[in-house]
Order: C-alpha cells, then structure tokens, then sequence
C-alpha cells in the first residue's frame, strides 16, 4: 500500500501543465469502437482509469498502440471478445460507455455494471431509458445489463433526459452516431466533454450538432471513418492546482487550459480573495494570503462542478469567516473528506445538501483517508497548506484522475512524496 506524505506550509510557485481530460478521455476512447478501424487520440491522460479501459478494450481484441507519451493509436478493426471482462469492468465508471458504443457498433451488449467512486448510489436509468428509446430491448440483471433490437429495430428517436447526466447523454450519443434517423437528446448535460465527445465523433464523420446545449440532434450516419484527435485538457485538474495555490498560497501558472471552462471554478476563487488572470490557454492564480468566506452551490456547467466541491471546501475550511457550500448533484459527497478535514483542524457541520464550513487560521498535518478521486485531491490540498506532516491512504482513488501529480507538484516546490508502506 502507499501513501503520499506532505510536508505542508510551503507556497506553490512556477508553471503546471495540465493533461488532458479524464472524463473526455473515458468517453472517446471507447468511441473508437465504433469502427472496424483506427484511431489516433492525443493528450490521452496516463492515469489508473484510462489504463483500465485500454486493458478492458485489449481483452475485447482491440489493438492498442502507445507510440509516445500521451498519444494512444486505438485498433478496433477485429473484436474477438465483445463482452468486456466483468472484473475490470467493475473497476470503472466509465465502463458503462461499452454500453452505448457496443449497441452502436453491433445493436446488441453484454455489459456487467460499472464500479468506480461510489461516493453515491449513481443509478444508470437515464442511461437505460435512452437506450429504450433508441429501440434497444434492454435485460438489466442483477449484475449486468444486456441489449439487443426491439421489435421495431434501432432508430434515432427523442430522449428527454430526467436528470441532466453526463453519462447518459455520452452513451446516448455514442449508440445514436449509426443509427437510422435523428436522435435528439432534451436535457442533455452541456460538460466541455460533451462537445469535445460531438467533436471526435464529427471528425469521424457523425454528424451531431447542439453539443455544449441542453438539445443535442445526432443524424445517423451509415459509417465512421477512424480519426485522429486531441482531448480537451482537463477542467477539474486544473481547478484542483488553482485550488492547492488558493489554500496553500503561491504563484503559479496553469499552462494548457481553456480559460472558459475554467471561468465557473476560477470566478469563485477570485471572489474569495485570489488574483486570477486568464491567458488565451494558461491561467495565473497568485495567493494574497488572504481568502473570504463564501457560497457555492454546485450544479451541472456551466454551474460550479460537483467534482470541484472537495477542494473548494478545503479553501473554505482555510478562508476569514463562515461559507456555506450546497451540493445539488450528488448528495452523500460530504461523506468522502469532511471527518477527514476536521481531523486537521477544520470546522465543518452537515445538515443535508449544505456543509457549513467556518473557516480556521490553518490545518495540522494528521493521517487521513481518501475515500474517492475528488476527496484524496481535497486531501493532499489540505496537507500542502497544513502545519506538520500530513499522510494520505488510499491513494489509489488519486491515481485515478491526476496525471503525475508527485512530479507536478513537485515541480512547484510542494514537499510531497510517494511511499510504499
Ligand atoms: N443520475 C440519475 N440517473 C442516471 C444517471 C445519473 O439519476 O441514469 C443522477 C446521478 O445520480 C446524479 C446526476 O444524475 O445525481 C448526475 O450524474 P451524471 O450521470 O452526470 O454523472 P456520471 O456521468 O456518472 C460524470 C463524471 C463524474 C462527475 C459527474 C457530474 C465521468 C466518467 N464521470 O459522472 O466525475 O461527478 O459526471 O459532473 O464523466 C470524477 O471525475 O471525480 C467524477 C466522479
């Protein structure tokens, strides 16, 4: 087991690059199955998620090419295995989009359901109820769900999405591309991953339009050609560096983002107190030594994002005077760090979607657990700014979404190690 130990207290200063985008990333990868051909991705994060769904997509008989960093060339020509293996399949969220591209290429899926964070129960009924629409008779098992035609066939239809999610409008979109008609998804979510997904799938030779709205149209198209493209870089990594800065001070440069996806995270962080000026692909956020309390209530984007709700209450926890910070996505995400913060010294009550955090002079290095991806990231925050030395277990849940995440931090002056205990 390892675990990351910090010694906290030192500012951040220099430049971080930022990868590409996990939850892009998850999406358009298996959208390469979608074609008896070859895909090249590029800023392909190295992270545990995207190296599971490689594993997964190999065991299904795909080709998987590395030929340098960051860029993964995605052979789907021959699949041998068209159900993912259940064991890895249980290791990812994101596996449900085997789901939506096995249905797209084939009309027909074998999945088991998905694991990952399960910092909420996270059903997929949206998902099944686009699949229903799009003509798919769907057999959901105790552990699996299983498509095939309906009496009608596969057909693009109307979807009116009862949740805005990400991940059905993604598996909606990867089943729709093939499919005879027009698709239209009504409350579809609008993540810069959506359109980066339409984008990919475009350049492939779908054609899908209102992405990055709450309407998005897919005309079937008969065939996809393979593509080559670059993921969008990732909108949380970057929040989460631009929060490590607020919390534990610094100057810093945030190279490789896009300022606009970046706007409904970094508007937050100025109100409270940093000086945040945005460059046409890089943000600099400089620490005043100050920060004041604020409100935020998360929501799907352009909103305040969910998976920003950790590291944003880490601030809070640091910040001059009493915040209020509502969760509207997933409710039970409080759970994940909050006895961990306060452990360190933070002061933080519950009631419901609503974290109240009163802010303190500053943590103290402990020993803590991550018990998510976005809760370990709040974590190793709390422990750059903290007093002392702060140990992090369960560091997997990390290793999931952030590329590097030693090295970067590494490189900005953090005294972070990794330690195989
Ligand atoms: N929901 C339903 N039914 C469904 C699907 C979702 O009720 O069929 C509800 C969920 O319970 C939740 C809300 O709708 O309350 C939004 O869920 P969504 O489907 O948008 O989430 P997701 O697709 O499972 C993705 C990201 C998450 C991120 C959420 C919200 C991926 C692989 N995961 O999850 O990312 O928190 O959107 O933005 O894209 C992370 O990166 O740490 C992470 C958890």
């Amino acid at each position: 087991m390892a675990i990351y130990e910090i010694n906290g207290g030192t500012p951040l200063s220099g430049s971080v690059t930022i990868s590409g985008a996990k939850n892009a990333a998850v999406a358009i990868l298996p959208a390469a199955l979608l074609i008896p051909g070859r895909c090249r991705i590029e800023n392909v994060p190295d992270i545990s998620d995207v190296r599971i769904l490689l594993d997964i997509m190999e065991g299904m008989g795909a080709k998987v090419e590395k030929p340098e960093p960051g860029v993964v060339i995605l052979d789907c020509s021959i699949i041998t295995q068209p159900m993912p293996d259940p064991a890895l399949v249980k290791k990812l969220r994101a596996s449900y989009y085997l789901m939506g591209a096995l249905l797209g290429r084939y009309g027909r899926s074998h999945v088991s359901l998905p694991g990952g964070c399960s910092f909420a129960s996270r059903p997929i009924d949206q998902h099944i109820k686009g699949f229903k629409a799009l003509g798919a008779k769907v057999t959901e098992g105790e552990d699996f769900v299983s498509m095939e035609p309906g009496e009608n066939g596969l057909h693009g239809d109307r979807v009116s999405l009862d949740v805005v999610s990400v991940g059905a409008t993604v598996n909606i979109m990867l089943a729709a591309a093939l499919l005879p008609g027009k698709t239209v998804i009504e409350n579809a979510a609008k993540e810069p991953h959506i359109v980066d997904l339409a984008n990919f799938l475009n350049t492939m030779g779908a054609n899908i339009s209102g992405a990055g709205t709450d309407t998005v149209k897919i005309w079937g198209v008969e065939s996809l050609q393979g593509s080559t493209y670059a993921i969008i870089p990732d909108q949380i990594e970057a929040g989460t560096y631009i929060a490590a800065v607020a919390a534990a001070g610094g100057d810093v440069l945030v190279k490789n983002v896009i300022p606009k996806h970046m706007d409904c995270i970094t508007s937050k962080l100025a109100e409270m107190g940093a000086e945040i000026t945005d460059y046409d692909d890089a943000i600099r956020i400089r620490s005043t030594g100050k920060l004041h309390a604020t409100t935020v209530k998360t929501r799907p984007y352009p909103g305040f994002p969910t998976d920003m709700q950790a590291q944003i209450c880490v601030c809070m926890a640091l910040a001059n005077g009493t915040s209020r910070l509502t969760e509207s996505v997933y409710e039970t995400r409080f759970f994940g760090y909050c006895t961990e913060l306060e452990s360190m010294g933070a002061h933080i009550t519950i009631d419901g979607k609503t974290a109240t955090v009163v802010g303190m002079e500053g943590l103290h290095g402990v020993t803590v657990r991550a018990r998510d991806l976005r809760a370990g990231a709040a974590l190793v925050i709390a422990g750059l700014a903290a007093s002392g030395t702060t140990r992090v277990e369960n560091i997997h849940y990390v290793e999931r979404g952030y590329e590097r995440l030693i090295e970067k931090l590494t490189a900005l002056g953090a005294k972070i190690r990794r330690v195989e205990e």
